[in-house]
């Protein structure tokens, strides 16, 4: 057998819930092998038991025909497996090449920074990334700091590569050039793990796949034999309708962006002189290759990014660019930022309080000290119903222990709920199973239909396309062109790289 690695009837419960209830899967040498299922079916768990992160309660784990016990991580990557996490356990205030020498502390990298330094730009090159090792994480945007992460990896030399969806944050192209090294590797013999929800990645890149659901496997098979409807209902159980986008009446003017400059500490120009205007009842989308200001401009409208030079209005609000997050908070703007984890949840609070936050700071609850807790939950209960978020066993539950998909989900149950002035979402349906990203697309349709007026800032050009009424373009820190629907998909494409 040339299986490398194999998973047999692996369980593993958390608080008495079975997330892995008796999965099997087998990766051959050389081949890439996707793994697809909905939010929650195990996809995380069963490759952090592989990976060595969590110890699983029965099952066995063979690496290279031979029965392991892998105490901890360190002894998965002594067996050659790397895994790139689906949320990224870099360390914030060091530098690409500090978190790269960390992770690596022996062997090869003992002769200092400066190896380190050329076998990142090696790497890189070879990847079709550009990531500069003196930079810090923290300033890194979430794409970035994945590109970190797939080098950390590579540089390990694990023989056994784990990517837990990582083109979630990447564009098309990204996607193709990172997919494509994939590739290139497994040629080369090493075995690849692609967790992914997107089935064209499958289709194109995959040799084979295996779909689980409640945490087991439901099928293994060579992808290229079925269609994409057959894989969605193999993993989804019912075929899926798309959302449409429905003629409304363009309202008055929510938001109004002139002239914005950001500037990173080091002098570089993030955002140069960006404008435009919003207004009820229209999603603007802003589209691009990740890392060209997007971030910069999420955060000077949510106010977690300082704004050097501009203005921004918000109607009902007025001018806030130099106005804290709480005050735009309490004059209707509602922020679904990309990584979710890091800016949208208390990972160690209830689903409870992550959810009623919202509400308790708009005093909705009653005055604090005396918050109606029955009143919290109860309206907690309601949103997980009506947002259908998973894997909930109960409302005290820690938010932090929900799949990535279904936390998400939280999170737009609490920003989307009341009537906000004006919405700014982030990659909102990253991560998400083909039945929640519709979901979400469905409840963004809904809230301009109600006259909200939405900022959809996306990497996923479909998405943008699908969604926007209008669409401007960001290339180096600037809006370089603008799109009235319905776009045309390669005329975008274009701007986006013309001027990049
Ligand atoms: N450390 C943990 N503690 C408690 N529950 C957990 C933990 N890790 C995972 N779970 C639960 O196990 C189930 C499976 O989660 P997992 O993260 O493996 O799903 P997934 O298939 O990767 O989903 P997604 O596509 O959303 O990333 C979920 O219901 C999740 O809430
Ligand atoms: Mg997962």
């Amino acid at each position: 057998m040339d299986s490398v690695l194999e998973l047999r009837a692996i369980r593993k419960s958390f608080a008495g819930f079975a997330a892995l209830d008796g999965a099997d899967f087998t990766l051959r040498r050389g081949e890439v092998h996707a793994l697809l299922g909905e939010n929650g079916a195990g996809k995380s768990s069963l490759m952090n038991v592989a990976a060595g992160l969590y110890a699983p309660d029965g099952g066995r784990i063979l690496i290279g025909g031979r029965e392991q016990r892998l105490g901890g991580p360190r002894e998965a990557t002594a067996q050659g497996i790397g895994m790139v996490h689906q949320h990224f356990h870099l360390v914030k205030p060091f530098t690409v090449a500090e978190n790269i020498l960390l992770a690596n502390p022996r062997g090869r990298f003992s002769r200092g920074i400066e190896t380190i330094e050329r076998e990142i730009a090696f790497c890189t090159n070879m990847l079709g990334f550009v990531v500069d090792p003196h930079r810090r994480l923290d300033s890194l945007s979430v794409a970035e700091q994945q590109r970190v992460e797939i080098v950390k990896v590579l540089l390990g030399g694990a023989t056994i590569i784990i990517l837990d969806e990582p083109t979630a944050v990447l564009t098309d192209e990204e996607a193709d050039g990172l997919l494509t090294t994939m590739r290139r590797l497994a040629a080369q013999g090493t075995a690849v793990v692609l967790v992914t929800h997107k089935l064209r990645e499958v289709t194109r890149y995959a040799d084979r796949v295996t779909i689980m659901r409640g945490g087991r496997h439901v099928a293994a098979c060579d992808p290229k034999t079925m269609s994409t409807a057959q894989l969605t209902e193999l993993t989804v159980g019912v075929a899926l309708p798309s959302p449409v986008r429905e003629k409304t009446a363009r309202g008055e003017l929510r938001l109004i962006v002139a002239g914005l400059r950001v500037e990173h500490e080091t002098g570089r120009t993030a955002l140069d002189g960006v404008g435009f205007q919003v207004r009820a009842g229209e999603i603007y989308g802003i589209a691009g290759v990740s890392g060209n200001g997007q971030s910069e401009l999420v955060g000077a409208l949510t106010g977690t990014t300082a704004v050097a030079a501009g203005d921004i209005w918000m109607s009902g609000a007025g001018h806030i660019a130099d106005r804290p997050p709480a005050i735009r908070r309490s004059g209707g703007l509602a922020a679904i930022p990309a990584d979710r984890y890091a800016q949208a949840l208390a990972g160690g609070l209830s689903i409870t309080d992550n959810y009623a936050v919202a509400g308790v700071m708009a005093g909705r609850y009653g005055p604090w000290g005396w918050l109606d807790r029955k009143a919290m939950a109860k309206a907690a209960a309601a949103a997980v119903r009506a947002f259908d978020v998973q894997g909930v066993r109960g409302l005290k539950q820690r938010a932090g222990l929900l799949s990535g998909g279904n936390a998400q989900k939280l999170v737009l149950a609490r920003e989307l709920a009341g009537d906000p002035v004006l919405i700014v979402a982030h990659g909102p349906s990253r991560g998400l199973d083909a039945r929640a990203c519709a979901a979400v697309h469905e409840r963004l349709l809904a809230a301009r239909a109600r006259g909200n007026a939405v900022v959809l800032v996306s990497d996923d050009l479909d998405e943008v396309i699908g969604l926007a009424d209008r669409i401007g373009v960001m290339s180096r820190g600037r809006i370089v062109a603008e799109f009235d629907a319905p776009a045309d998909r390669q005329a975008i494409g274009r701007a986006m790289v013309d001027h990049g």
